[in-house]
């Protein structure tokens, strides 16, 4: 089995399990996509990369070398992207519930784009800005869409704790007070309906939705918004199954919808932005692990024991996420066992896949379970004081350690004796 010329197997000796493993050429290439089918010859278009779904300094530095924006939610993303030499004119901040020093910290670094949550955190930027740098800025509204995912990843509805209603009248007010405000570049709007979404009409739905929320707001105060950010979403392949969103229609088509409507309602033409980061990295992430131990309970239900736990892939026990793996060098035996795929945590919830066909394992066997690359190292955790993996870059026949593995030292490091 080889991931970008690399043979797997020989990772296990260089750099231990379980570890993270991208194939680097696929996440370029997804970029690549994005860049070249988010394009319209009437529309100026940005693709901003979201940080949360995988950050480390390389990444920062492949994402920079691509020519996408970064969307970063907290100071330690941004902090990560300014350490790997990122253009803070290309950082658009996000987050919702941002203290006044973050913001301060936005302005001192002269942050390309601050999208703000709420009135009250319009406010406090209100308060705090200058003639010194007059900042880009966005509000995060909740159009109200209904995408079709997982309750926890849905972000957009009325009663979200992410931005404020297009049905609130306080939305308009504070936009008309924000596109007023002297030292404030006011844009737009920002929305982010949900995550993994597969069907390409809530796509359109919400573009609409947010272009007519734009002729309210020039009917209401006449005040031409000039950009608009779409956010994230885009879903990826899991399962053999499962179908994949066709970015070479749903981009296109997006933009399409958007040129015909703001024609139709006569609005200015915005400067659109999209922010991909699961479809940017999912599907080429990978896990690999040893298997430690099988075992076959009284009631028949057999299990692989890996040395991985939830603490490097939580999505299954937070959203039910379901997986496919393979058994290293047995791609070709007949799988003919059901396994539930467990790990070392001391959680009963700590299952990496339930119930997959695959070929008689043994300890000792090597586990590689696919689409990993989105929200795995980026949400993984010490429970239990087990240790994260490393990250390794695999790109034409060679691999580059990314991230180091973590250490017992890496866990007491913070610790103050008694
Ligand atoms: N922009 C904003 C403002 C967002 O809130 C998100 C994701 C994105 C962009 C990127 O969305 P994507 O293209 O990756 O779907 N931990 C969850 C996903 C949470 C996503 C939160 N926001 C999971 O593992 O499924």
């Amino acid at each position: 089995m080889q991931i970008a010329n690399v043979d797997i197997k020989t990772l296990k000796d260089k750099y231990q399990t379980p570890l993270y493993v991208y194939d680097e050429d696929a996440i370029r290439l997804q970029c690549q996509r994005f860049i070249k089918n988010f394009k319209h010859k009437d529309i100026k278009t940005s693709v901003i990369y979201a940080s949360k779904a995988f950050l480390t300094i390389g990444m920062v530095q492949l994402i920079k070398s691509e020519g996408l924006m970064l969307d970063c939610v907290s100071q330690g993303e941004v902090y990560t992207a300014l350490k790997a030499g990122f253009d803070p004119k290309h950082i658009v901040l996000h987050g919702n519930n941002k203290t006044i020093e973050e913001l301060q910290m936005a302005l001192n670094f002269k942050i390309g784009y601050i999208v703000l949550d709420n009135p009250f955190e319009a406010r406090l930027l209100m308060d705090i800005v200058s003639e010194n740098y007059i900042p880009k800025v966005m509000l995060r509204i909740n159009p109200g869409i209904d995408a079709h995912t997982h309750e926890y990843i849905k972000t957009s509805k009325l009663d979200s704790k992410f931005g404020v209603s297009i049905e609130d009248k306080e939305t308009l007010e504070i936009i008309f007070e924000l596109s007023k405000h002297p030292y404030i570049e006011f844009l737009g709007t920002h929305s982010h309906i949900g995550s993994q979404i597969l069907e390409p009409k809530s796509f359109i739905e919400h573009a609409k939705t947010v272009l007519n929320f734009y002729k309210l707001v020039k009917d209401t105060y006449n005040v031409d918004l000039k950009a608009v950010n779409l956010g994230g979403g885009f879903g990826v392949k899991y399962l053999k199954d499962d179908i994949r969103l066709d970015l070479e229609k749903v981009l296109p088509m997006m933009l399409d919808s958007i040129y015909e409507t703001a024609n139709q309602l006569g609005i200015i033409m915005p400067h659109v932005m999209i922010e991909p980061g699961r479809s940017i990295v999912a599907e080429a992430g990978y896990t690999l692990y040893t298997i430690n131990q099988t075992k076959e309970t009284i009631n028949h239900k057999k299990y692989i024991f890996i040395d991985g736990s939830m603490n490097d892939h939580i999505r299954t026990a937070l959203y039910q996420a379901k997986y496919d793996c393979l058994i290293i060098d047995k791609e070709n035996h007949e799988p003919d066992t059901t396994y539930t795929v467990a790990g070392k945590a001391c959680e009963s919830g700590d299952i990496i896949i339930h119930d997959i066909l695959l070929p008689k394992a043994n300890p000792g066997d090597l586990l590689l379970v696919k689409t990993t690359g989105a929200y795995h190292y980026s949400m993984a955790s010490n429970y239990n004081r087990l240790t994260i993996p490393a990250v390794v870059f695999l790109s034409k026949g060679k691999d580059k350690l990314i991230v180091k593995r973590q250490s017992m030292m890496d866990l007491i490091q913070y610790d103050e004796v008694l």
